[in-house]
């Protein structure tokens, strides 16, 4: 059983095979930050038109590189939401047309679900039930998965989403786009200690808020600039702010985890999003784990952004929902993750 996965629904162009008699095939990932950059963040139509000019070259090249034909494919999954529009549509598209065209099952996929399970193509996989946190640019949502596709929302980001929120403080910084990577970087040489930048909802319940925390570095900078004559914050300044800020959402995301991890009663974490690919939030909530009696998972950080390889698997999870008949172009821009229908036991 082969199956193609497509991933198209933000800035990263992602196709993959994923076979479950020996696990990832193949992959092949195009991030389009070049073309995001000078804008500061994602051009939505921009986007739909790269993804629709790199599409089918690249997945030509995946299965030339793999020695795998279009006739060899069992079933064709794509992204289905939530996204922009006129992403979801172009992956949507080709996933059809190529179904259509070979007459295999077409599979839409929820992207924050294959983010969820990515963990599981790792090669020790997490066991059900355990508690995941999404975290990237678009959603910060702790969620207890107590099966596959059984999932309770335990909380949620009531504004800014995590990966939003380093994208955001990184722009007042005048770092370049995408923000997260670069912000991390230039906190590694600065002081974390340095600014007690607020922890909004610290220990109030399970949601999360980041605008406040984005806020008060605006202002801090702001503040800081009435005494630089125009020449831009001193780099030890900004490597200070990055840190401190940085300091402040691992807290906050190590905080929220362990309360949850109580709530659920459970001792198995998996992180899934962009924004696991943090480093300080790796460490910190290793040592978390290591304190409190509890594991954490962790996609190889090539799985936590987005890729074409978590969309094959978790189509392959949803072979057996598959309907037969013409297949049509599913884009669900909004689709919230506890509105899916678990997969039945041994699918
Ligand atoms: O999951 P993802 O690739 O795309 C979606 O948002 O769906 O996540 C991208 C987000 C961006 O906000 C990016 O700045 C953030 O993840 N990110 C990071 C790091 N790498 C990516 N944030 C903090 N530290 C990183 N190392
Ligand atoms: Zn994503």
């Amino acid at each position: 059983m082969r199956v193609l996965g497509i991933e198209t629904s933000c800035d990263e162009t992602g196709v993959a095979v994923y076979d479950p008699a020996c696990g990832l095939v193949a992959e092949v990932l195009y991030s389009q930050v070049e073309i995001h950059e000078r804008f500061g963040g994602v051009v939505p139509e921009l986007a739909s038109r790269d993804h629709a000019a790199r599409l089918a070259p690249m997945v030509k090249e995946l299965l030339e590189g793999a020695g795998i034909g279009l006739g060899d494919l069992d079933a064709i999954a794509y992204t289905a939401g939530p996204g922009l529009i006129g992403a979801l549509m172009v992956g949507g598209s080709l996933a059809a047309s190529l179904g259509f065209a070979l007459g295999v099952p077409v599979l839409p996929v929820h992207h924050m679900e294959a983010h969820l399970l990515a963990a599981m193509l790792e090669p020790n996989p997490p066991e059900f039930p355990f508690v995941a946190l999404l975290v990237s640019g678009g959603h910060t949502q702790l969620v207890c998965v107590r099966g596959h596709g059984d999932y309770a929302m335990l909380g949620s980001t009531l504004d800014d989403a995590a990966g939003e929120a380093f994208d955001k403080v990184a722009r007042l910084l005048g770092l370049p786009y995408p923000g997260g990577p670069a912000l991390a970087a230039l906190a590694d040489s600065g002081d974390p200690e340095a600014f007690a930048l607020p922890r909004p909802l610290f220990n109030k319940g399970l949601d999360l808020s980041f605008s406040g925390l984005k806020t008060a570095v605006r202002l801090l900078l702001e503040k800081h600039r009435a005494a630089e004559n125009g020449s831009g914050p001193p780099a030890a300044l900004r490597a200070n702010v990055a840190a401190s800020f940085q300091a402040a959402v691992v807290d906050t995301l190590a905080n929220k985890c362990r309360l949850a991890l109580a709530s659920a009663d459970l001792q198995r974490l998996v992180i899934a999003g962009g924004v696991g690919a943090n480093r300080a939030l790796r460490a910190r909530l290793k040592a978390d784990g290591q304190r409190h009696g509890f594991v954490v998972y962790y996609p190889r950080p090539g799985l936590c952004t987005d890729n074409g390889a978590m969309i094959a698997y978790a189509g392959w999870r949803r072979y057996g929902e598959a309907t037969g008949g013409i297949p049509q172009v599913i884009a669900r821009p909004r689709w919230p993750l506890d509105q899916l229908l678990p997969v039945p036991a041994g699918a």
